[in-house]
């Protein structure tokens, strides 16, 4: 029997964190409805589920932020780092950088254990740390200024802040970046989350999973859409022009970003929410352009393709309307989703085993080293 190509319909283990149920589309975290989630809880409680297996209770969300605010600030090596990088460098790689050297600076890192409370306390340090490592790494290589992160602000309002360079508390805005936070928090066996697994299945420590996750996050087919996406919105510049280069995108059987996913073949039950709060910005803001563009390019690819929208399509627009640096859509998703990830991670340490699947070969049958004088080119 021949294997699936990219594992596709393999069941690759058991998680207890979240649930894609392809047959209505929906997604669970820890058995409560994202869409619930989105409504009544804040990013940062979802964090805790994720973590904890249960949503926090006022003294115990309380504690988690508190967590959170102490321990926004970065070590001085990250922001010398950030300095001596090109200005073409993407963040996604500085994120990466920055991971593994917070994990060779920890001291419990390098001479603790993978045991759940350790693991915990380095998810909670990376959760409070990887915003400040994004909007600052960008910054700073853009030769922009530092911001440091702000104690009075909320999670999603500080992370904004330091990304747009002036203090956000409007609540739509915030709203949206927060609830774009829960939608990209956790989603099963993903690309990252199955490297992250893959890593700490080797007894390798969290920082470590973390970095290889985000190495796998970067690519355009998984959390680099999200950038991509609004590139090509902005390629196509206008209404009148969407359904014509959807077409011919079709035409020439290029993947059309946003679109698509291994699993949900009628539709991601994420899309609805964000699509929503990103009208509510442009309504707002009298900027409909990014909108009419999607709307056209998501008729067209449903009635030609049966293709429905991914996430990464309405979230690149809200970002582009929040004045998100497009190069930040990606690492904000990595912000989001080191929950998930660490989740992930500490259910693969606490019951562990190996992760080493077999491969046919099929390469030449055994054949003599010939002298090299012999071999031909
Ligand atoms: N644009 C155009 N066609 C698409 C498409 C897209 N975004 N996504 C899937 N298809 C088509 C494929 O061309 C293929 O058609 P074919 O059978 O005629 O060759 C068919 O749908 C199946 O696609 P396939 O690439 O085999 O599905 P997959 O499960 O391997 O890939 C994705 C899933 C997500 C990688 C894929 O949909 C994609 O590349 N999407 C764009 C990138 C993206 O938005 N990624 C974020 C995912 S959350």
């Amino acid at each position: 029997m021949r294997a699936n190509k990219g594992l596709a319909g393999l069941i690759a283990g058991d998680t207890a964190i979240s649930k894609v149920d392809v047959s209505t589309s929906s997604l669970w975290y820890r058995g409560y409805d994202i869409n619930e989630l989105c409504e009544k809880t804040s990013f940062l409680e979802v964090a805790y589920l994720l973590l904890n297996n249960d949503l926090p209770n006022i003294a115990q969300l309380k504690s988690f932020e508190e967590f959170e605010k102490e321990n926004r600030d970065i070590p001085d090596i990250l922001y010398d780092l950030f300095k001596s990088a090109p200005k073409y460098g993407h963040p996604m790689d500085l994120l990466n950088q920055s991971v593994s050297i917070l994990g060779s600076v920890d001291e419990k890192n390098i001479l603790g254990t993978n045991s759940q409370e350790e693991n915990l306390i380095k998810s909670m340090l990376l959760i409070s740390k990887m915003p400040t490592i994004v909007a600052n790494s960008y910054r700073l290589s853009q030769g922009l200024k530092a911001i440091k992160p702000d104690k009075n602000l909320s999670y999603s309002e500080n992370f904004l802040s330091m990304i747009l360079g002036k203090e956000v508390k409007d609540s739509l805005s915030v709203k949206t970046f927060d609830t774009s936070m829960i939608l990209y928090a956790e989603h099963g066996y993903n690309a990252s989350t199955f490297s992250a697994r893959v890593t700490a299945a080797t007894l390798s420590d969290l920082y470590s999973s973390v970095s290889t996750a985000i190495g796998t996050l970067k690519g355009p087919l998984h959390g680099g859409a999200n950038e991509q996406v609004m590139y090509m919105l902005k390629e196509i510049g206008s209404a009148n022009r969407a359904e014509k280069i959807t077409l011919e995108k079709i035409r020439n059987k290029e993947k059309i970003m946003g679109f698509g996913h291994r699993l949900y073949r009628t539709g991601d039950s994420r899309t609805g929410v964000m699509k929503k709060l990103g009208k509510e910005l442009a309504t707002k803001l009298g900027i409909h352009i990014w909108h009419d563009i999607s709307d056209i390019m998501e008729k067209t690819m449903i009635e030609e393709k049966s293709i429905y929208p991914n996430l990464d399509f309405p979230a690149a627009s809200a970002y582009y309307l929040l004045g998100i640096p497009i190069e930040l859509y990606t690492p904000i998703f990595a912000a989001s989703r080191v929950t998930g990830w660490a989740a992930h991670i500490i259910e693969q340490h606490n019951d562990n085993k190996l992760i080493r699947p077999s491969c046919d070969y099929i390469g030449p049958s055994s054949r003599n080293v010939q002298p090299i004088s012999k071999r031909e080119l």
